[in-house]
């Protein structure tokens, strides 16, 4: 069976970790057989520049034919004057959207490896293993109405919309509860119910769908909370349900857990299952073109990819191994190098990472 995926490098890091990305998968492909076709395509910025736009029709349709995205990153300096409808940005929005990708799985995993490169103490994040489950396709990142408008005072006041359906928490709902039961079977749900009433309505549905899933312990905590306890206790979380925008927060800040953003990777899926595998960082236009950006969260994007849309669990475990063997041999990015560790280029990573792979 000939499967097709549609890899889409965007802007900033984002070309140099999908070239070790790819470079992995090429290993992946030897060993594993996938049969995989691989198509390229533009987004984000660099989508602007060829066609005006950040995300064409085309690309759209192209990957809702595919049975998975693989995307760098989007955003950089030259684009930031640009109207924010037609900013990067929107073209990765728009993909989510367009393919209706709702739910966002964020896995934060702290290699043992690299206790000693998180800003917490090492008995704080030793084993930590937490699955955020963002809602992706709703929110106040896709409510109307909104804009800047001109009030009668001639004052500008800008203004959004945060929205959810009881269907929209439903689904997401579903998707972290069996989640929770493959994993520790504890469900967090994260809202501000007590200021808002889109999360008042969003409690209500969690606790109502906790019913039908009894081996699931369910909570429910404050966002604001929960942004301190991922600092204070994180490994008191299994698996962590969120809206739009809290999730966006809440992965950043467990990120740092894991010891650099740059080792998180992350799967958007469909109803359908087909998915969108992309780092959880962004651009770093900063970083840009230097060799310093580390690949390993584009690189473990990919084993998603391979566990979640293309069947290949045995493909994805070798890959994850292959990250866990690269870690111990004391290799690291400029992101995670601490003393005693070898600092290595964005592509030394990717080759020793595939290296791995080959050699296993
Ligand atoms: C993320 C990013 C995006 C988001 C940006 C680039 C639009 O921060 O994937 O977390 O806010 O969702
Ligand atoms: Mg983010």
């Amino acid at each position: 069976m000939s499967r097709c995926i549609l890899v889409l490098p965007g802007d900033g890091v984002g070309p140099e970790i999908i070239a070790e990305a790819l470079k992995v998968l090429a290993a992946t492909e030897t060993r594993f057989q996938l049969g995989l076709t691989v198509q390229e395509g533009l987004i984000g910025g660099a989508s602007i520049d060829v066609h005006g736009v950040p995300l064409t029709n085309e690309t759209l349709a192209q990957a809702a034919q595919v049975d998975a995205v693989l995307l760098g990153a989007v955003g950089g300096y030259q684009w930031e004057s640009l109207d924010i409808a037609i900013r990067p940005e929107k073209g990765l929005l728009g993909l989510r959207a367009g393919l209706d990708l709702f739910a966002n799985l964020r896995p934060a995993i702290l290699y043992p490896q690299l206790a000693s490169a998180s800003t917490l103490k090492p008995e704080i994040v030793a084993g930590l293993d937490i699955m955020i489950v963002r809602e992706l396709t709703g929110g106040i990142y896709f409510g109307q109405p909104r804009g800047i408008r001109v009030c009668d005072d001639g004052q500008r006041e800008g203004f959004n919309t945060l929205v959810y359906s009881e269907a929209e928490i439903e689904r997401i709902g579903r998707v972290a509860f069996t989640t929770a039961q493959r994993r520790q079977g504890r469900l967090c749900s994260v809202d501000k119910a007590n200021v808002l009433e889109v999360t008042e309505l969003w409690r209500e549905v969690m606790t109502n769908l906790g019913r039908e899933y009894p081996d699931v312990e369910l909570s429910h905590m404050y966002v604001d909370n929960a942004a301190m306890q991922l600092v204070r206790a994180p490994k008191q979380f299994d698996v962590m349900v969120t809206t739009n925008m809290f999730g966006d927060i809440l992965s950043d800040c467990a990120s740092m857990l894991t010891g650099s953003i740059g080792m998180l990777p992350s799967a958007s899926l469909n109803a359908a299952g087909q998915g969108m595998y992309e780092p959880i960082h962004g651009s770093a236009p900063d970083i840009a073109g230097q060799g310093i950006a580390n690949p390993l969260a584009t690189i473990l994007s990919v084993a998603m990819m391979l566990r979640h849309s293309l069947a290949s669990a045995d493909a994805a475990v070798a890959i994850e191994t292959a990250v866990a063997t690269v870690l111990d041999s004391g290799l690291r990015t400029a992101d995670i190098v601490s003393d005693g560790t070898e600092q290595v280029t964005t592509a030394e990573m990717g080759d020793a990472v595939a290296a791995a792979i080959r050699k296993q």
